[in-house]
């Protein structure tokens, strides 16, 4: 714990002893809608929270639409595939800053779940499907905005990856499920950066409320990754108070009045609420208050141009080039071609998505504006809208954008998702987009053969018009400022270095989740494990839309010479992987580099390989550098569950190195060597044949396999014919199969009590 947080503790805890029974109760509820209780007697303030993640949504009123305005950053689907851990750290700390000029002390976000499926409502909100890569972004967004004084709430902690009906569904998985895929995000963010507070759940994680989870909130949260600061409840998140306080829940939001303060101090008068705990809790929460208070800055304002250059930089890295036949982008602006810009969206973006997340902009930019700004002549640029708000399109609506695009050089049609599509609150139901685009956007390619498609959508779509257009650009929900970003990447100002954070699959019957998601009854059974995102498309070999890692440039990057520290290495050991990157375009541009590892002979299920590092490099036409990552035992473990906990299993590990999970051209190999001792436990219910692997089991295993054997052995030598020789082998190995496959106990059974538990126990005794 630093020094700072050692003191606000201390301070906390002195507080909290002053304190009566009635105070502690109330200050572990919310005051109203967005602030903390303070407590004048003992100089206590209050602090203002609100969301988040993608800018600020300081509420006016309780209605989420009525709040001060604030720059609108792209949102998180979009700020992930940047795949730029300084960049999201500078939008972080700019937030921060709009939260000190309007006395707001906590940010609700980042939002780190995984997007188990392509249709999870929030998926807009959600950095990715692979948990390296969003917790590092997590873990810089809270970095840029703690820097300035600002606190976070990671968010929705955990295993929180549908809409539909949020509020009481039990996300149900395995052990080994939970830990290597939905907690390291999480615990990357929490053990790199410290937020201040994290917010739990509405869902129950294998039945228990996560405001109620002692496993998800004390032993994990707390205990292995260290966390220091409040635990807060996600808006509406708790039912039975007392139980959460004594699982690690600190801060109910909202308030709710009276109604849980009374049940806390019936609690605890009854001593159904141990005191201690009460104090706990209380002085974790008065901590961060503390901490909060003395971060607060006053006078501060911030440049509202500079914040919106920034979303358009950002937004500009954001967007991906998923195609591009014949170099059709970018458009060559001096040539003073005509452009038929089509579709609403190109006019009213759709550049956030719905729910609490909804920022008020200082201003919107257009796309269509902005191309006009930089082509110049409006003579050059016409214009059809091609469908309605909803998505909807008609014969006439058709017509028009026909006409535009065939008078036209070059098409470029606006897509995607409009909001009735995509929200907090409720999950997709289809990946399409409405009928309406995709109708336009064939409308467009029979008359145009120089079509660009423009997408505008939080998160995977299919596309069945793919083979009949020449370029694609994902411009993702990406902020007030997007219209401008989409402009510089269509002229050549901004070359595109953005790549897929999630894998866009071909259709829904493809994804991970195709026969389980949302789940009925109120359970989600998350069947199919460890293999979510590229995971499962690796797995099953199937061909995604595009790849997980995948997006274009107008450059070309080509990979060379991949190096290791050691050609093996002990798993207390770091490697150190070097390699060389070169751009052999013509312009400058960045490139994802990103590195897998693969385990060649995995003792359980394991995919395919997983992103364990990556970097954005920026590269001048020729130029060429070096890139160096450093490995670690973990990035080579499993969850072991029956030790529970991060092993390596030795043996060979294949690094994969690339621009993309489908196109990794370096590729070596290194041996890894454990040095924790993984021995299992034997138990009565150990199979026979695990006690010949047991480094103490041999002795063991011969007496418990001639308990049956035994027989075939005394008649080893007894003559007998050609035929019965074979008939009696034959006997022997099947039998030999059945017996190293029987738990040790029921050889008691088989033998008729011959083999006594005493036996047993005295088997067991030795291999301990
Ligand atoms: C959302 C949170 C949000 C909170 C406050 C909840 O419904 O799930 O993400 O921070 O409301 O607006």
């Amino acid at each position: 714990m630093s020094e700072q947080s050692k003191n606000h503790k201390a301070r906390a805890q002195e507080l909290v002893s002053q304190m009566t029974l009635e105070e502690k109760a109330l200050l572990l509820s919310g005051n109203g809608s967005w602030t903390t209780h303070p407590l004048e007697r003992l100089g206590i303030p209050s602090i203002f929270m609100t969301d988040g993640p993608h800018g600020l949504r300081k509420a006016l009123g309780p209605n989420i639409a009525e709040s001060v305005p604030a720059t609108c950053f792209p949102t998180a689907s979009a700020l992930a595939s940047t795949w730029n851990t300084e960049l999201i750290k500078q939008v972080g700390a700019a937030m921060a800053q709009e939260c000190q000029a309007n006395d707001v002390q906590i940010l609700l976000g980042p939002g780190n779940n995984m997007k188990r499926s392509p249709l999870g409502g929030r998926n807009f909100e959600y950095f990715s499907e692979d948990p390296t890569l969003a917790g590092q972004l997590a873990a810089s967004y809270i970095q840029g905005v703690q820097s300035e004084g600002v606190g976070t709430c990671l968010k929705h902690f955990a295993v929180n990856n549908q809409e539909f009906e949020r509020m009481v569904n039990s996300s149900n998985l395995d052990e080994r499920t939970l830990r290597e895929i939905y907690l390291p995000a999480f615990e990357i963010a929490v053990t790199q950066a410290q937020p201040w507070s994290v917010m739990c759940s509405y869902n129950k994680v294998n039945g228990v409320y996560a405001s109620e989870n002692h496993l998800l909130l004390e032993d994990i949260l707390r205990e292995e990754w260290g966390f220091e600061g409040a635990v807060v409840s996600d808006w509406g998140a708790v039912h039975d108070r007392v139980k959460g306080i004594m699982a690690g829940l600190n801060l109910e939001m909202p308030g709710s009045g009276d109604v849980n303060r009374k049940k806390i101090i019936e609690a605890a008068k009854t001593g159904l609420l141990p005191v201690q705990r009460l104090d706990e809790v209380v002085a974790s929460l008065v901590a961060v208050v503390l901490k909060a208070a003395e971060s607060r800055k006053t006078g501060v304002t911030f440049d509202v141009e500079q914040h919106h250059a920034l979303a358009r930089q950002v937004a500009g890295e954001s967007i991906i080039l998923l195609k591009n036949e014949d170099n059709l982008l970018p458009l060559d602006v001096g040539a003073k071609k005509k452009i038929a810009v089509i579709g609403a969206f190109a006019k009213e973006p759709r550049y956030q998505g719905a729910g609490s997340s909804q920022v008020n902009p200082t201003r919107i930019s257009n796309a269509y504006d902005e191309l006009l700004a930089i082509v110049g002549g409006s003579e050059r640029i016409r214009y059809a809208s091609g469908y309605d708000i909803e998505g909807v399109t008609t014969a006439q609506l058709l017509e028009e954008a026909r006409q535009q695009a065939k008078d036209a050089d070059v098409a470029i049609v606006f897509a995607g998702l409009p909001d009735s599509h995509e929200s907090e609150g409720f999950d997709r139901s289809t990946l399409d987009m409405p009928e309406g685009h995709n109708r336009l956007i064939d409308a467009v390619s029979q008359v145009q053969p120089n079509t660009v498609v423009v997408l505008m959508n939080g998160s995977a779509i299919t596309m069945p018009w793919l083979g009949r257009v020449k370029a694609i650009v994902e411009g993702w929900l990406t902020g007030q400022a997007g219209g401008g970003a989409i402009a510089d990447v269509l002229t050549g100002r901004v070359n595109p270095s953005a790549k897929l954070a999630e894998t866009f699959p071909m259709r829904l019957e493809d994804t991970p989740t195709a026969t389980e998601f949302p789940g009925l009854n109120q359970q989600a059974h998350y069947g199919e494990g460890v293999f979510i995102g590229y995971r499962y498309y690796d797995k099953r070999n199937i061909t995604p839309l595009f790849p997980f890692g995948f997006g274009l440039s107008y450059t070309t990057f080509a990979y060379s010479e991949l190096t290791f520290s050691a050609p093996s290495i002990k798993d207390t050991e770091t490697l150190t992987v070097q390699l060389k990157v070169r751009n052999t375009g013509k312009v400058a541009g960045k490139e994802i580099v990103q590195l897998y590892i693969r385990e060649d002979r995995p003792v359980v299920s394991r995919p395919d390989k997983e992103l364990k590092a990556f970097t954005k490099v920026a590269l001048e036409p020729g130029e060429e550098k070096t890139v160096s990552f450093t490995l670690k035992q973990r990035d080579f473990a499993y969850y072991n569950t029956a030790l529970h906990r991060w092993v390596v299993n030795p043996g060979r590990f294949d690094i994969l190195v690339g621009g993309s999970s489908r196109d990794l051209p370096l590729r070596k190999h290194v041996q890894v060597e454990t040095t924790q001792v993984t021995v299992p436990t034997l138990t009565r219910n150990s199979m026979v044949k695990e006690f010949k692997k047991h480094p103490k089991g041999q002795e063991a295993y011969t007496l418990l396999k001639n308990v049956i054997m035994g027989s075939f052995e005394e008649k080893r030598h007894v003559k007998r014919t050609p035929q019965e020789e074979y008939a009696w082998k034959k006997a022997e190995m099947s039998t030999l199969v059945f017996v190293n496959d029987m738990p040790a106990y029921k050889l008691i059974n088989f033998s008729e009590g011959k083999f006594t538990e005493q036996m047993l126990n005295d088997i067991l005794a030795q291999v301990q």
